[in-house]
């Protein structure tokens, strides 16, 4: 039997968070290039996607999509070659309604057509966005619809939907066949956008799991304000090494896809770092992509949504445990392994790695609580200990 798709957070990069329109045959091969050459592809990143913007505004006489020429002038079967060629796999984009986002032919009543010419293309993964969709059709039969296309387009390709958390996507998506869904509207390169989606997604980590992931939409890590879009770059221009490094972290413990926004070839060691971590990787790569579940705070505990725990249970029988301090000021919190479900009286303690400082960190009894600083965080990997 085949391995099914998705059945852990697809991982990859993106063209439109920085380059949005910008994009070119060229820069594609040189993303996969850095992916082989820096790591990346070792680290688990595998999908390179182009974003909107790709085709010409019009399909041709055949109703076809057609790649702009003088972006792509080698075609899409050429450069999907190029990233098989380098082990890697080709992702693209379109959309549920007549036109994508950005104006260029969307999918609407083409499905079947768009899909068996993508499979033809060799294409892994399409992104299937949600603008200009005819209002008296429901979102929900159209997403079934390019689902099943794919399927039977006679190659494996990765659904990932994109309909900004809109009609309640969270209740039907998983039986539409989607492999990732985009649960929130878009992310902008500053650190309101990345606490804004965090504590929206909270109440929704019961939704994701293997083979449909809730998509929190892709990285800002690295990108410092260098969107050539000025809704993504933002007012700040970027967020701080510590606010990417807590962005990491929440994406990778809430079991987001984790889908590179920024200039990666351009990615200074900080960057790496971050879209590296092996640590963070394996949490949110663990087989059974079980959702995090966020742990009850103490009741005399001053808390707000700012200021959480997660906690990820791990096929191994470990539990990855994140406490995100997302106010403006340090603050200790506390974890009392009762709230994991381990009585003090059981003798089960836990021995606890630290996942950003890349060391152990000891055995602790009944709590462990670390003072975490402003907008920062602290993941740790617990094992139970006798
Ligand atoms: C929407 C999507 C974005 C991006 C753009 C492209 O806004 O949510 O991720 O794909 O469209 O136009």
């Amino acid at each position: 039997m085949k391995k099914p798709l998705a059945m852990t957070p697809p991982m990859g990069w993106n063209s439109w968070n920085t380059f949005t329109w910008d994009i070119n045959e060229n820069l594609i091969r040189e993303v996969a290039d850095v992916f082989v050459k820096e790591g990346y592809k070792d680290a688990g990143y595998e999908y390179i996607v182009i974003d909107d913007c790709w085709s010409l505004r019009e399909r041709d006489e055949n109703g076809n999509l057609v790649p702009d020429p003088e972006k792509f002038p080698s075609g899409m079967k050429a450069l999907a070659d190029y990233i098989h060629s380098k082990g890697l796999k080709f992702g693209i984009y379109s959309c549920a309604g007549t036109h994508t986002c950005a104006g260029y032919p969307g999918s609407f009543e083409h499905e079947f057509k768009d899909a068996a010419l993508f499979a033809e293309w060799g294409v892994d993964y399409l992104k299937y966005d949600y603008c200009f969709k005819p209002r008296n059709i429901s979102g929900e039969l159209l997403y079934k619809r390019m689902s099943l296309a794919l399927r039977n387009s006679g190659r494996d390709i990765l659904f990932s939907a994109c309909n900004w958390g809109a009609d309640n996507v969270h209740h039907w998506i998983r039986e539409s066949g989607a492999h990732m869904y985009r649960s929130t509207g878009d992310i902008q390169d500053s650190w309101e956008s990345i606490k804004n989606i965090a504590i929206s997604q909270l109440d929704k980590t019961p939704y994701t799991g293997p083979y449909c992931h809730n998509d929190m939409d892709m990285l800002v890590v690295g990108m410092y304000g260098g969107s050539n879009n000025a809704f993504i770059r933002s007012e700040g221009g970027g967020c701080s090494d510590n606010e990417y490094k807590t962005h990491f972290s929440l994406w990778c413990m809430m079991g987001s896809p984790l889908m590179i926004g920024c200039d990666i070839r351009k990615a200074n060691q900080t960057t790496k770092d971050i879209l590296l971590n092996r640590d963070l990787i394996a949490i949110n790569q663990d087989p059974e992509s079980r959702g995090a579940y966020r742990i009850k705070p103490e009741p005399q505990w001053f808390h707000t949504n700012e200021t959480f725990m997660l906690a990820k249970v791990l096929s191994n029988g470990d539990i990855a445990i994140g406490f995100f301090n997302l106010t403006d000021h340090d603050r200790e919190m506390s974890l009392l392994f009762w709230d994991l479900g381990i009585p003090y009286a059981s003798g089960v303690a836990l021995s606890l790695y630290d996942c950003w400082e890349h060391k152990e960190l000891g055995v602790f009894k009944e709590r462990f609580s670390p003072v975490v600083p402003a907008r920062d965080c602290v993941v740790v990997r617990a094992k139970l200990v006798k």
